[in-house]
């Protein structure tokens, strides 16, 4: 909270995108209890106990509570389920008369569960640790919904070029349920939120303005008009060098950075107030210790910690094993130290 609202922190803050999840036998244990991942999800007493279980191994700055960026299109009353290996696979919405069949997700049992998971991790979480809530851009989460699942996205981004009215249609009604959800979770105690855009960097020239750029500054407008003091932080993952549009036009506090983007570049291009949240490649994690150390002080000692929040480039890999987090961890805190 220091460095997104442009304190001095106390030490370099970190937390690592999907904390909570598989690769974590603890994780594994109450999933199993849940039965289905959804259940975890929606079961607010274990998807609290899952986002904490990473805050008691680590020496962390921040929870993020567990939940999903589909969980917004599935309060909107369209099917949703995950199946074991494969992935989400999603009621498939194609056309304006699929577009009938959604309604507002505010007052639903999706989004009233997330906020009691909020409420809960909020009560038990030390106060100096901050708790993020979140929420899928609406370009990413309806591309999950024009193809039905994961895929190449190529249905969606053809429906985006084609700028099909009920596409339009389908963006907007995103943006405004994403702001009751994330306000939502503010209400119940998230002191940041995070809007994950991660196939944005798909999307050439104007259509990164119009589907991820212009729906993320109204959600941030939205939000911000009712909550004024809550930093928000956009991470269009694979932007590039186009992360500075990203930042000037939604007027977020701090940018989410893929891997493949040097921070020295990002620094040289974004203003100087702009906070900075990334970006070690996960699959480092998965190599020898002493090429994490390496490369952990190498991104650490490249960008100063007042305008920097560690991170992955994107989410833990499942192979990862626990014990690698804690090095990275140490890694930053003797260089703080240094
Ligand atoms: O970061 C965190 O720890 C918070 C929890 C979180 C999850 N998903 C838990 C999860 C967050 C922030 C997400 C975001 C999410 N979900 C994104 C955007 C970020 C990204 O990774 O790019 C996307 C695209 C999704 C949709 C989704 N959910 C996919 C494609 C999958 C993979 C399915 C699979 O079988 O690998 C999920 C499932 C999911 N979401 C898991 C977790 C821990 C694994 C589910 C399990 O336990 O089986």
């Amino acid at each position: 909270m220091n460095v997104l609202t442009g304190r001095k922190p106390e030490r370099r803050p970190v937390w690592f995108m999907r904390q909570a999840g598989r690769y974590l036998p603890e994780y594994r244990k109450v999933r199993e209890q849940a039965g289905s991942f959804l259940e975890l999800c929606y079961s607010s007493q274990l998807a609290a106990e899952v986002t904490l279980q990473p805050l008691r191994r680590y020496d962390l700055d921040a929870a993020i509570i567990f939940a999903d960026i589909l969980v917004v299109p599935h309060a909107m009353g369209n099917g949703l389920s995950f199946v074991e290996g494969e992935g989400p696979k999603l009621e498939t919405v194609r056309s304006s008369s699929d577009l009938t069949r959604l309604k507002p997700g505010l007052k639903s049992k999706q989004f009233e569960s997330v906020a009691e998971s909020v409420n809960r991790v909020r009560r038990d979480l030390d106060s100096s640790i901050s708790l993020i809530g979140f929420c899928g851009a609406p370009w990413t989460v309806a591309s999950y919904m024009v193809e039905g699942g994961s895929s190449d996205r190529e249905l969606a981004r053809k429906f985006a070029y084609q700028r099909e009215d009920w596409f339009r249609e389908l963006l907007s009604r995103l943006v405004e349920n994403s702001i009751e959800y994330l306000c939502l979770q503010i209400e119940a105690g998230a002191d940041v939120v995070q809007i994950f855009d991660s196939w944005a960097g798909e999307l050439p020239g104007d259509l990164l303005t119009e589907y991820c750029i212009e729906p993320i500054q109204e959600i941030v407008a939205g939000v911000r008009s009712r909550f004024p003091a809550v930093p928000i932080i956009v991470f269009a993952k694979g932007a590039g060098h186009r992360h500075r549009n990203i930042y000037l036009k939604t007027k977020c506090q701090a940018i989410g950075v893929e891997a493949e983007c040097p921070l020295e570049f990002l620094q040289s291009i974004l203003p100087a107030g702009a906070v900075i949240q990334g970006n070690l490649d996960p699959l480092l994690l998965l190599c020898d210790e002493a090429v994490v150390r390496k490369e952990t002080l190498k991104l650490v000692s490249g960008i100063p910690r007042d305008r920097h929040i560690f991170n992955l480039g994107h989410g833990i890999k499942q192979q990862t094993n626990p014990d690698i987090l804690t090095t990275v961890i140490e890694t930053i805190r003797d260089h703080d130290h240094g």
